[in-house]
């Protein structure tokens, strides 16, 4: 992309950025339509899915000109991938793909996704970029926890590291204690991991009776679940470090889809030349204006193996302007997947919600579950709420769940029982932290 006009006219850019980085909003859009016109064309003639989908709807590539077309084309869903396990979504012959990875899916058949040696190229630049985002430079070390295998995050996280020339210590995740002692004997500057698993790991260096703020730890890329600016505190002020939040998903390629720069830490900037966002009205599927909060929705731009056209995540965000990367938009801190929304006499609940509660206080950590149970006719929600060691009365801080009980009432109109449980007794998750524990009777 040209961007010598920019970049000899634009002080205050951070010298490591990449042209697309820079690039103005025209020059982004410009880049976008090109690049959506190929997208289009290689998921039409290489994958029968997207043949049948745009046929159905009378919608052809020759259709697309500018970029408010594409909400002419149909949505892909979760199902349809189901629907075409393994190998029918790839739009190369199956020998191209260097790599496969697959969603752990909780019921049923995995979603199984692919790259050519093209694509693992785009993913490590992209990822690379987002660890330059969130403060990592060149030279410096990188403790990787994200999970290595199937799940996207250990070797996305892994290759965009050595992309930028970081030395990547691929610890994965678990095994508590050594992720501890390798933080301080290697002294990484960064650490990338879920923010559920990062608050284990703090536990584990209050344990060890090691001073966290002591650690080499300057940067922090957290993703792949919900975390809120509480929880950025908790951690930022741990660990005194920098916290930015990462997101992606395997089909659009993984971690790397988006990042939030460090500088000025506002939502995620959206690496927008090779992924096209809109976000729509869930029930309507109608194309929302930027501002407005739906389901994000993702167009590959650049995708040779897995292209997905307005592929519906169902996460619930909002896109706004650019800040630090002026010519890319960015979307706000993902506050939960639809699946996740519990719908408890009929008032809606996501268990970010519910977090930013808890680490309000000054006894709780951001340990806690959300439990579901029907009484008779009635759904009950019970929150378990692990208190701080120090906080710990022996007895269930009667008092202060009470308190939360009211405010939750108060601020989110829920009725809900709050148990307060000793430090340590919660399980603690190694990746994704799982938050809701439906206990309903099925049916
Ligand atoms: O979780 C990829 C990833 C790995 C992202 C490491 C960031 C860091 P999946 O396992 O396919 O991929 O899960 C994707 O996780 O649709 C969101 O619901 C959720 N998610 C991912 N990042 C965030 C985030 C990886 N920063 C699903 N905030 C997505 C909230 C996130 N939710």
């Amino acid at each position: 992309m040209a961007s010598t006009k920019l970049q000899s006219g634009s002080s205050g850019y951070l010298p490591e950025m990449d042209d697309a980085e820079r690039a103005s909003r025209d020059e982004i859009m410009a880049l976008q339509t090109k690049r959506l016109a190929w997208s289009l064309a290689h998921a039409y003639d290489n994958v029968a899915h997207y043949k049948t989908a745009f046929d159905k709807a009378r919608v052809y590539p020759s259709d697309f000109r500018q970029l408010s077309d594409l909400a002419k084309f149909p949505f892909t869903v979760k199902t349809d991938l189901r629907d075409n396990y393994p190998f029918n979504m790839f739009a190369v012959p199956r020998e191209q793909l260097v790599r496969v990875h697959a969603s752990s899916g909780t019921t049923g058949r995995p979603i199984v996704v692919g790259y050519t040696r093209a694509d693992i190229a785009t993913w490590s630049a992209v990822m690379a970029r987002s660890i330059r985002a969130a403060g990592g430079r060149t030279g410096m070390i990188i403790h990787n926890a994200y999970g290595y295998g199937l799940f996207t995050g250990g070797l996305g996280a892994h290759y965009g590291a050595e992309h930028l020339g970081c030395t990547v210590v691929p610890v994965s995740g678990g095994m508590t204690e050594r992720q501890v002692q390798l933080i301080n004997d290697f002294r990484p500057d960064i650490i990338t991991v879920t923010p559920s698993y990062m608050l284990a790991i703090l536990d584990e260096f209050k344990r060890q009776g090691l001073d966290p703020r002591k650690s080499s730890l300057k940067f922090g890329i957290f993703g792949a679940e919900p975390w809120t600016n509480a929880m950025r505190v908790e951690i930022e002020t741990a660990f005194d470090m920098d916290a930015t939040d990462i997101y992606g998903l395997s089909e659009v390629i993984g971690p790397g889809v988006a990042q939030e720069c460090v500088e000025t830490k506002d939502g995620l900037h959206i690496w927008e030349d090779h992924f096209y966002p809109e976000v729509i009205d869930p029930q309507t599927g109608a194309v929302l204006p930027d501002g407005e909060m739906g389901e994000l929705v993702f167009t590959s731009l650049t995708k040779e193996a897995f292209p997905v056209i307005r592929y519906r995540t169902r996460d619930l965000t909002r896109l706004l302007p650019g800040t630090a990367r002026p010519g890319m938009r960015r979307m706000e801190k993902v506050t939960g997947r639809s699946d996740d929304m519990i719908i408890l006499r009929g008032v809606n609940l996501f268990p970010t919600q519910i977090e930013e509660v808890l680490l309000a206080t000054d006894w709780c950590g951001g340990h806690f579950i959300l439990e579901l149970t029907r009484e008779g006719r009635m759904d009950e929600l019970t929150i378990q709420a692990e208190a701080r060691p120090e906080r710990w009365d022996g007895n269930g801080l009667i008092e202060q769940a009470e308190r939360i009980t009211a405010h939750i009432k108060n601020t989110i109109g829920i009725s809900s029982r709050v148990r307060v449980v000793a430090p340590n007794t919660l399980e603690r998750s190694l990746g994704k932290a799982k938050r809701v524990y439906d206990r309903r009777p099925k049916g």
